[in-house]
């Protein structure tokens, strides 16, 4: 049984459950309590019986600068997932599913086109995990975890950069058929 609730500062000595996990990201801590500071319903946590953290969602919802706004890679309004992570010992139970579930819910509540994340190519469990869920590739992002890799000790890597639609975007305009096809810089991605 997990308890699902909103990320708290005194959960960051709580996360190494799920980031020992190679695919998991760990930042500097003032970056998980930016998260929390600034878009604090989209930072939420499942916890086991024992008050352990065995999973946890950290989002944010943006659009690009407005410098770009004339550029063909200007991201409207979306909810983006920086990460998602369940302990291994709590796999396969459906956490990741809810977590991402009520990120989604907090992105249609704010009227996002869109959620979106990255996810490194070779990462062939959470690609299968995010196309259950609805996500398709939308493009490319080469050599993306060669600058955006928290871990220096993995390789350099693309990135699929994948996305759901959300309610607002009834005419699917923010997605693509044939995402793997369209290949961009990391540069291009703000
Ligand atoms: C990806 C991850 C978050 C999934 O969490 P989870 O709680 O195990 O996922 P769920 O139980 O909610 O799975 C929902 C569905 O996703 C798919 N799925 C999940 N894990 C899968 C796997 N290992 N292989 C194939 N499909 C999988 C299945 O369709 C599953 O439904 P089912 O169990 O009824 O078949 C988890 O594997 C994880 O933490 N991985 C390491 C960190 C990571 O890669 N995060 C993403 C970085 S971008």
């Amino acid at each position: 049984m997990a308890n699902f609730r909103r990320f708290r500062p005194e959960d960051l000595n709580k996360l190494s459950k799920c980031n020992l996990d190679p695919f998991t990201e760990t930042y500097d801590l003032g970056f998980y309590l930016q998260y929390y500071a600034k878009w604090p319903s989209l930072f939420q946590v499942a916890e086991d019986q024992h008050g352990n953290i065995i999973g946890y969602i950290m989002g944010k919802l943006e659009s690009s600068p407005d410098v770009y706004r004339f550029s063909e890679h200007y991201l409207p309004w979306h909810a983006h997932i920086t990460a998602v992570t369940v302990a291994p010992e709590a796999r396969r139970l459906g956490i990741g599913r809810l977590l991402t579930e009520q990120l989604e819910m907090a992105a249609d509540a704010n009227d996002a086109w869109f959620v979106d994340l990255f996810v490194r190519v070779s990462n062939h469990k959470a690609i299968a995990f995010y196309k259950s869920m609805g996500y398709s590739v939308y493009r490319v992002v080469k050599d993306y975890y060669g600058e955006h890799s928290s871990d220096p000790t993995l390789s350099s890597e693309d990135a699929y950069d994948m996305r759901k639609p959300m309610k607002r975007d009834v005419k699917r305009q923010h997605v693509r058929d044939d995402g793997e096809k369209h290949e961009v810089n990391p540069s291009d991605v703000w």
